[in-house]
């Protein structure tokens, strides 16, 4: 036993997902079972493209595979997200890598049943993604549910965050709204790491300065270079909420966020409202809690965390 925490990543990556990945991957907590790929940010392909090009810029490349999951949500179109990510999905960073290896034969939905059954109660599942492909694994394993460890989610806004993506809707939950909600009702263990607090959990250039002299600097500073430019342009504020790299560390160290049980559910069927996270703070439902919802982040110690990991592996490596 190594006393890793067994994960799975699920990534569209995008520039954050790409940060993400860099995190987990120096994290020593955890033990990276594999990385699963989803339309979402850009289209399934170059979302794989551009995980395998992380991991070899971690030279992880031959030790991490990566399974190529679902070309589309669960029902509707596909919704990408250009305007943040760029039209490489990561700003430009690595456009003149080759990427040598190759991906997994395996699908994403059936290697998440695989691991999971192998390891009953143990993976958590960090999903930084829409959540299609979670969804096809509770297809094709409809016991899934009882064997999950837990699941940390990117994705939703319930309280004073408003959308990202339309006025009501984080882009997770919206690209593929009906996928969100059967993993919400599912009944496991769910950690919900919304835009209230991945909008507070923000990386800035100082930030960014912190990490020259390792091997990740130039690669961070050009993944966030349109991201920081687009930010400024919508909130003023010239810094990257670290959406899916807060999601990884709330699966190492759950005591960044405080969180609150409640009932949320997942708008499918709104004209307006589409993909909208509504969390019944009152209990006007009178419906069970399913939701560990995280309305509190303690940014500070997550940008500290972010940047020692990535500036101790480095000092590892030389
Ligand atoms: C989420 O949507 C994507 O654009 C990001 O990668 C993140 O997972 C933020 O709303
Ligand atoms: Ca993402």
């Amino acid at each position: 036993m190594s006393g890793k925490k067994k994960v799975i990543l699920d990534v569209d990556t995008g520039v954050d997902d790409a940060l993400g990945i860099l995190l987990a991957t120096h994290s020593e907590d955890l033990d990276i079972l594999g990385i699963t790929t989803v339309s979402g940010n850009v289209p399934l392909q170059m979302a794989t493209r551009n995980t395998l090009k992380v991991l070899q810029l971690v030279g992880k490349e031959n030790a991490i595979s990566v399974y190529p999951g679902a070309y589309a949500p669960l029902i509707r179109e596909p919704v990408y997200e250009y305007r943040v990510h760029g039209d490489d999905g990561m700003g430009g960073a690595l456009s003149d890598m080759i990427v040598t290896a190759e991906p997994a034969k395996q699908r994403a939905a059936a290697f998440i049943v695989d691991q999971v059954n192998r390891y009953p109660n143990e993976v958590t599942l960090i999903m930084t993604a829409p959540l299609t492909n979670l969804a096809e694994a509770m297809r094709l394993d409809p016991l899934l549910n009882q064997k999950v460890g837990r699941i940390v989610s990117m994705g939703g806004a319930v309280k004073e965050a408003r959308g990202n993506i339309t006025p009501e809707a984080e882009f997770n939950i919206y690209a593929d709204p009906e996928a969100a909600r059967k993993v919400y009702h599912s009944g496991m263990k769910l950690t919900m790491v919304g835009l209230d607090v991945t909008e507070k959990a923000l990386l800035r250039e100082k930030d960014i300065d912190r990490l020259k002299g390792t091997a990740y600097y130039d690669f961070v500073q050009t993944v966030t270079r349109d991201y920081l430019a687009f930010s400024e342009r919508g909130t003023g504020v010239r810094a990257c909420a670290m959406h899916d790299p807060l999601a990884v560390a709330v699966a190492v160290r759950s005591d960044l966020v405080r969180t609150e049980k409640h009932y949320v559910d997942v708008e499918t069927s709104s004209t307006l409202c589409d993909g909208q996270t509504v969390c019944d703070f009152k209990g006007r439902f009178g419906k069970k809690p399913n939701v560990d919802v995280a309305l509190e982040v303690d940014a500070g110690r997550f940008i500290e965390l972010f940047l020692s990991t990535l500036r101790k592996s480095e000092t590892t490596r030389l």
